[in-house]
């Protein structure tokens, strides 16, 4: 497996560790067990594990089994790393709004944590694109 793939899959299940436990205080809010104040985690939970998790898992697989350029030529590795990186830093600032119970400005960091995230998928699929042609060129000239 490539070191990014590696990067984004221990990324990926840091995120939904974070995003279960955040869960289980939403849950327990819910049940009257917890302080409501909880609730306000809930968006950080659904980003973290539909981006966090869920995204980061994809675009690690996706770097390791998408048809190579040429052997083992990943094509614009940089635009993946960079995808990467922007990525890290909008979970990042997604992840100082679990700070919003005690500090509520810091809410204002979800809109460019998103931001972010978007960027870093974009980045992704700037690298993956040329990935994908290959293979269709393939199938399209197969008997
Ligand atoms: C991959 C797994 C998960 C995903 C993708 C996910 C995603 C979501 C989403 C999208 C919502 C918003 C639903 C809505 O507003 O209608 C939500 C709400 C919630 N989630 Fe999760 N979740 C996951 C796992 C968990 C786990 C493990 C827990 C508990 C330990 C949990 C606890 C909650 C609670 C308490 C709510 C609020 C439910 C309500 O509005 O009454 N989630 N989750």
């Amino acid at each position: 497996m490539p070191t990014l793939s590696r990067y984004f899959v221990r990324s990926a299940l840091i995120y939904l560790g974070i995003g279960f436990t955040l869960g289980g205080f939403i849950l327990a809010a819910k049940g009257g067990g917890a302080d409501a104040r909880f609730w306000l985690w809930l968006p950080t939970h659904i980003v973290f594990l539909l981006n966090g998790w869920l995204i980061q898992l994809s675009m690690g697989v996706a770097y390791w089994i998408l048809p190579r350029i040429h052997l083992s030529d990943r094509g614009r590795q940089g635009w993946a790393w960079g995808g990467f990186v922007a990525f890290q830093l909008g979970l990042l600032l997604t992840l100082g709004t679990i700070l919003s119970l005690w500090v509520p400005e810091v809410q204002s960091l979800f809109a460019p944590g998103l931001l972010l995230q978007t960027l870093g998928v974009f980045f992704f699929a700037i690298h993956a694109l040329p990935r994908i042609r290959p293979a269709l060129v393939r199938a399209a000239s197969a008997p």
